[in-house]
């Protein structure tokens, strides 16, 4: 197995957080958000976003898996619930990828029978060609081609998660 160079560095991926950031800050001005990310690969990538958040945030998680190896069940497993009360708030959903839109779309459902005032997704990788149901999604950092990525938060059997950059996944000629 070879992690090789970035496909996208630390610092392009803090550049184009700062920018959804600042949107996000501008769409939200005089609100609250309470921000929801999906564990685990969203933990790198909601971290960053929300320390450059300009407006009052509450953190909140969700646990859920579809993928094993590298290819998605087309199953979401919800394994940990959000513990917050969202009727009549502004929650904004945050995800590492978006691939068939199928985790995201269970859990956009979800997160919706509980009736938020406002439900925004950010994503920072958006596998669009792999898309198998249409999932919505307000802020999103890189459309990237059908390869199978690791680091930043994103794994390969729960591994490379710890990679402050995102590299193109390789086994081993
Ligand atoms: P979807 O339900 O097919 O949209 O899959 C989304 C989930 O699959 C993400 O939350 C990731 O956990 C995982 N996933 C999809 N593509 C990749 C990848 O390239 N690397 C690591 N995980 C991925
Ligand atoms: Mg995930």
């Amino acid at each position: 197995m070879i992690i090789g160079t970035p496909y996208l560095t630390t610092e392009q991926i803090h550049k184009r957080i700062s920018e959804l950031a600042d949107s996000i800050s501008r769409d939200y001005i005089g609100k609250e958000i309470v921000a929801i990310g999906i564990l685990k690969g969203a933990f790198m990538f909601y971290a960053d976003l929300i320390r450059m958040i300009q407006v009052p945030v509450t953190v909140d998680f969700m646990v859920a898996s579809s993928y094993l190896k590298n290819a998605s069940t087309g199953e979401v497993k919800l394994h940990a619930d959000i513990r917050e009360d969202i009727a009549g708030k502004d929650v904004l959903l945050i995800e590492d990828i978006i691939d068939t839109g199928i985790s995201l779309n269970y859990i956009r459902d979800r997160l919706l029978s509980f009736m938020p005032s406002s439900l925004k997704i950010a994503v920072l990788l958006d596998k669009k060609e792999r898309r198998e149901v249409d999932v919505p999604i307000d802020y999103k950092g890189f459309e990237i081609p059908n390869k199978f990525v690791v680091g930043y938060g994103l794994d390969y059997e729960n591994k490379y998660r710890n990679l402050p950059y995102l590299a193109i996944f390789k086994k081993k000629a």
